[in-house]
């Protein structure tokens, strides 16, 4: 699936989607009343969750342009979400004008909406895919149009593990992913925790949600990262990854963690 397009009889809109709970805290239009509700649930669980989506959005951006400042000109966007400006790729290009983007994500809403955004722009592809079955993303064809894995590419897993379970298992999935890559690659990952707060009752409210929320510690975070090498500061909490403005008030509380690794010869 991808430049061909996704129909929009296929959306489901009895269930709150991870997809659209994240656009519409994020301010976007493109989500229905079911996910507002959750969000709205969400919030008053965890009222840093406002914060927590920007914090993380603009953890994405410091990191690409850190990647792609080391000379990766690829990069590998998983559970990539609905568009939000900037977009990696907008991201990506103002520091060099040639980065090739493959975004994969496995909710057909987020396909719909990136094929209309995307469908000028020939070094850009959005796939329908699903993490929990890595190799065949690494194998899929329209990704390969993109990505060529004897060159170092950038990896993203932003805010996309945790809705994997332990039974799904991960490690294993970034490990294949981990893999496919070449030395000099990069691994950019972000991931929710309950480590700064009882976080039970937001995680309920994915229970009804198409996917689980599997909040994890941040040395269970940090295992993630086997076969790479942290860069500085290591796994923190997204806004105190290299900040380029003061971090917001309040964020000690926020629950994600991000990290960006290199993947050694
Ligand atoms: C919270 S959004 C994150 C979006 C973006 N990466 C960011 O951090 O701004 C998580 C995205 O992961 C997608 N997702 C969840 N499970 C997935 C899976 N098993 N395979 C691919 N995508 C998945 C959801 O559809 C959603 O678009």
């Amino acid at each position: 699936m991808g430049q061909d397009g996704v129909r929009f009889g296929e959306i489901d809109t009895s269930r709150p989607h991870p997809a659209r709970i994240y656009d519409y805290l994020l301010g976007g239009k493109d989500n229905y009343e079911v996910d507002q509700q959750a969000a709205d649930e969400l919030a008053a669980a965890a009222p840093e969750v406002w914060i927590s989506v920007r914090a993380n959005r603009a953890f994405l951006q410091r990191a690409v342009q850190y990647a792609v400042g080391t000379g990766v000109r690829q990069i590998l966007d998983i559970g990539t979400g609905l568009p939000t400006s900037p977009n990696v790729h907008e991201v990506a290009r103002q520091v060099a004008p040639d980065v090739r983007v493959a975004y994969i994500d496995n909710d057909p809403i987020v396909a719909a909406h990136g094929n209309a955004l995307l469908s000028s722009s020939g070094s850009t592809r959005i796939v329908l895919g699903d993490l929990r079955d890595p190799q065949a993303l690494v194998d899929h064809p329209e990704v390969r149009q993109v990505i060529d894995f004897r060159q170092p590419v950038v990896l993203m897993l932003i805010a996309v593990l945790h809705f994997l379970t332990d039974e799904e298992d991960p490690a294993r999935v970034v490990a294949t992913l981990r893999d496919a890559l070449p030395a000099g690659s990069f691994l950019v990952l972000s991931h929710a925790t309950g480590d700064f707060a009882d976080r039970a009752a937001a995680q309920a409210v994915y229970n009804k949600a198409t996917a689980s929320m599997n909040l994890r510690s941040r040395a269970e975070v940090e295992r993630f990262f086997a076969g790479f090498d942290l860069v500085e500061p290591g796994v923190v909490q997204v806004p105190f990854w290299r900040p380029d403005t003061p971090p917001p008030a309040r964020s000690g509380e926020i629950g994600f963690y991000g990290g960006v690794a290199r993947k050694s010869g």
